[in-house]
């Protein structure tokens, strides 16, 4: 946990959210290494990226398409919650018991799963 708060905390500086004040780092722990990404707002304001976003694209970019542990960490008076979008990006490359850990400055606030977070979730198999 403490190696995905480093990597989600790294990141968390180099947020791009001049709009929102708003910044999110996002760490991703895979079988090649931990991936990272921050908000990268936009002045066309739907243009902006969430930091789980940026994540899954820095790890995408290497090959990998497996993730086993999430973090993403925020400065709010509530524990940051992932957007709808961002879960649905999560469920994408994650399976339904991997680990999101919600953590503020100060690490962990709360612990859940990538199947709490998005039940019932639009997946391959309805594709078939
Ligand atoms: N944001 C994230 O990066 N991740 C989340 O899980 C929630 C929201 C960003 C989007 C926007 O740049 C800012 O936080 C305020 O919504």
């Amino acid at each position: 946990m403490e190696d995905l708060f480093a990597a989600a905390k790294a990141a968390r500086a180099n947020a791009y959210a001049p709009y929102s004040n708003f910044a999110v780092g996002a760490a991703l722990r895979t079988a090649s290494g931990i991936y990272a990404g921050c908000n990268v707002e936009n002045v066309a304001y739907p243009e902006g990226t969430c930091a789980e976003a940026g994540a899954i694209a820095a790890m995408a970019a290497t090959g990998e398409r497996r993730i086993t542990e999430v973090l993403v960490l925020a400065d709010s008076p509530d524990p940051i919650s992932p957007c709808g979008g961002c879960r649905q990006k999560l469920a994408e490359f994650a399976a339904a018991d991997v680990t999101v850990i919600l953590a503020g400055p100060d690490g962990e606030r709360v612990r859940t799963t990538v199947g709490a977070l998005l039940p019932g979730a639009f997946n391959q198999d309805h594709l078939e």
